[in-house]
């Protein structure tokens, strides 16, 4: 797309996104403008575009049944909100649509282009951008998922670069925006105490769980294309490992974050069939969308090993799965036992751990040994708080949406995946896809397969008890 010197620098002033009347714009969307409009900052015009026979005031019923169940409804924002929201119903195909689209803009010269639509119609969207003259100044915002596998995450590629430099394509992954991922890095680069520690002479493994208790929502033939791995281990799990794991970067240029992200996943080995436990919820092959023969997993526990000078031989466990008991992420970070010379028999027996949870609520804490008050020099585990928020949101707080949506507007790529970390994720995982073979049935409220457990055996099992 053509673009004017220094647009880089220079915010969006209207967004536009397609999908107006779907599920992401119901779920995600319409709470962060809404949250945007509460915080004074929705200053732009945003343009909905669908395919749905709608009206602009069921467009505007809809923004409000979707802040009501998933934001913090109020009636001043949600004016703000109206005010600037624009509708426009058409088909994808039809350059009339993007004509409209030009018209609702009014005077808006640099548009922020939202595709929360499914990846098969992208190239459609942004040739019509394209001829549309909408192309101009003007930033494209996906959404995962980026590809299936490496192959269709490259084709993906080409279909954005046909029309958008790299500079210009922000791919969200919600995990990046998120507060406590944010925090995992802050957290890491701003003590000292930690850094000393933090490789493969003292860290004997790292933990991370991403528990879900409810099931996939009426997403049945969407999640039959995807399976836990690629739903959330491809993308989430393996961000988070790019902040625990990456060399410190320096502030003296943009991309020196996701330089080192993209150096923690290249180095990542391919999975080893032995390394991955795969399994599937009772009632799953149930669910509408999903075939009587499904080998989709919804569970997945999984070895990954770094081929880095820091972390080699240090085992990365990830946990991911639905239905299970509780709903809890949370990365353990376990310090190897010091040597039971001290206190022999009585010498802990666990390592201290950093705990960063995510979700429901927010900490980080550390666990250590002291000793239990009393006559023998016996230990008990203690729990220090480094910081702690409750499950439910202050106002305050930025949803990533939010915080995703106003830096891509903004033009800062920080947080959004590029091309090369996203290739380098399907890369190291790809051995991991269509390898259900060997599929265990779990309960559902249960902690999964068993088989999962078997695999942390050698390190203590897993720190996040379900
Ligand atoms: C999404 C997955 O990307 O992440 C969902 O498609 C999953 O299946 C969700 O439930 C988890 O996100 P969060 O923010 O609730 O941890």
């Amino acid at each position: 797309m053509t673009r004017d010197e220094n647009i880089s620098t220079r915010r969006s002033d209207a967004l536009v996104f397609f999908g107006a009347s779907g599920d992401l714009a119901n779920k995600k969307i319409f709470p962060a403008l809404n949250a945007m409009a509460l915080r004074g900052r929705l200053d732009f015009p945003v343009v909905g575009v669908a395919k749905s026979g709608w009206t602009r005031e069921q467009l505007v019923a809809r923004a409000r049944s979707s802040i009501e169940a998933h934001g913090a409804f109020d009636s001043a924002a949600f004016e703000r909100l109206v005010s600037r929201l624009h509708y426009v119903d058409g088909d994808y195909f039809e350059p009339e649509t993007f004509a409209k689209v030009r018209r609702e803009l009014g005077s808006a010269a640099r548009p922020a282009h939202y595709l929360a639509i499914p990846p098969s119609a992208f190239g459609g969207v942004v040739e019509a951008i394209d001829q549309a003259g909408l192309g101009r100044n003007a930033r494209v915002i996906v959404e995962k998922p980026f590809g299936r596998d490496l192959a269709s995450a490259r084709a993906l590629n080409r279909t954005l670069h046909a029309k958008f430099d790299e500079r210009d394509i922000f791919r969200i992954d919600h995990y990046l925006g998120k507060e406590a991922v944010q925090n995992i890095l802050y957290f890491r680069f701003s003590n000292t105490f930690l850094e000393p520690l933090w490789n493969r002479e003292y860290v004997e493994t790292v933990q991370i769980t991403m528990a879900e208790s409810f099931g996939i929502e009426g997403r049945g033939s969407m999640y039959e294309e995807t399976g836990v791995i690629r739903d959330v281990i491809q993308n989430h799990a393996l961000q988070i490992i790019s902040y625990l794991a990456m060399e410190p970067p320096t502030t003296s240029y943009g991309e020196a974050v996701r330089d080192e992200q993209v150096k923690v996943l290249r180095n990542l080995a391919p999975v080893h069939p032995e390394s991955l436990v795969q399994g599937q919820f009772r009632g799953y092959k149930d669910e509408r969308g999903v075939a009587k023969t499904s080998m989709t997993p919804t569970f997945a526990a999984l070895r990954l090993d770094l081929n880095l000078w820091r972390w080699h031989g240090v085992p990365f466990y990830v946990r991911a799965g639905k239905k299970l008991s509780r709903n809890i992420t949370e990365v353990t970070v376990e310090l190897k036992t010091p040597p039971p010379v001290v206190f022999g028999e009585e010498a802990p027996k666990q390592g201290n751990t950093v705990h960063f949870r995510l979700s429901p609520d927010v900490s980080i804490s550390l666990s250590a040994s002291a000793k239990r008050a009393g006559e023998k020099m016996v230990g008990k585990r203690v729990e220090l708080s480094v910081t702690e928020e409750p499950a439910q949101g202050e106002e305050w707080r930025l949803d990533a949406y939010e915080r995703l949506l106003g830096d891509a507007m903004s033009g800062d790529p920080t947080l959004f995946a590029r091309q090369d970390l996203v290739e380098a994720a399907w890369t190291a995982i790809e051995p991991a896809l269509g390898a259900a073979s060997s599929l265990h049935e779990y309960e559902p409220g249960s902690n999964g397969p068993r088989e999962a457990d078997a695999l942390v055996e050698g390190v203590g099992g897993w720190n996040t008890p379900l």
